[in-house]
């Protein structure tokens, strides 16, 4: 062992050859699985983008840094399993730029938190975790109910997530304004074509209990409720021993 270092360090070329071995090794562990990456990524047919509001409510969700309590991953162990539901799947976070899997959880997981509550708890929870939940140590986020939403910049949201390969279409991109008033505010041409654009499967209605404006708490509950529900390929029969 140590004779073959000690040659090694008096033969130039043979130590360079050797370091370029050994290095490779790590880069080959972190490469080769990229080359069964088509196979590694389910397929889900059903999946949708997110809507112009959930964008914006997953912006707020990231300046707030949620991030830091809370992960979106559920991992394949029993317990998790039990807990939060089927295990997450590649393909489910394939439009999340930058994904939010987070690696801290001082509060629960929130892969497939979407439709476990109402809006109503949510808004209420969100402005002060307290009052639906006395022990909770949660930060409260008050402003989320005060602040108007920003929707002229949401176009330019979408175009950016299209550059890294979300597949928004320019009907999306151009009405991602209208279309973010619209989800909030159902029975009006502007829900409709959220409808339109992003299908019936889409929640269209007033997430934070006050119909006539849009609000920072609409979006981020909108995200919220949409969480684990872009596709149901986790629900799938090949997923039945997990759940
Ligand atoms: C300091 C850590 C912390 C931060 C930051 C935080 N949370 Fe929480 N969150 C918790 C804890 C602890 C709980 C469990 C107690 C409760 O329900 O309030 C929780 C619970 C939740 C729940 C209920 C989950 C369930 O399955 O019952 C949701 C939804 C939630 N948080 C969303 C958010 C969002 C959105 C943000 C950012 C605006 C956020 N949290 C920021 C700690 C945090």
């Amino acid at each position: 062992m140590f004779g073959l270092h000690y040659n090694l360090e008096r033969s130039a070329i043979g130590l360079v050859v050797f370091i370029v071995i050994v290095a490779s090794i790590g880069g080959l562990i972190e490469i080769a699985p990229l080359f069964s990456i088509d196979e590694t990524v389910e397929e889900a047919p059903d999946m949708r983008v997110y809507t112009p509001l959930e964008v914006a409510g997953r912006n707020i969700y990231i300046r707030e840094g949620c991030y830091a309590c809370h992960s979106q991953m559920i991992r394949t162990l029993r317990d998790e399993v039990e807990r939060y539901g089927p295990y997450s799947l590649a393909v489910e976070s394939s439009y999340d730029h930058p994904m939010l899997w987070g690696s801290k959880r001082t509060g629960p997981d929130l892969a497939r938190v979407g439709n476990k509550y109402s809006d109503d708890w949510q808004t209420l929870h969100l402005n002060n975790p307290r009052d639906v939940v006395p022990e909770s140590k949660m930060p409260a986020y008050r402003w989320l109910l005060r602040n108007s939403l920003r929707t002229d910049d949401l176009g330019e949201h979408l175009t950016a997530l299209r550059t890294v390969g979300v597949p928004y279409s320019d009907e999306q991109i151009v009405n991602a304004s209208l279309d973010a008033f619209g989800q909030a505010n159902p029975d009006t041409p502007e829900g409709d074509g959220v409808f339109e654009r992003y299908g019936d499967a889409t929640n269209v209605r007033t997430f934070d209990g006050v119909p006539e404006r849009l609000t920072e708490m609409d979006a981020l509950v909108a995200y919220l409720q949409i969480l684990g529900n872009l596709t149901n390929a986790a629900h799938q029969p090949n997923q039945a021993e997990a759940e």
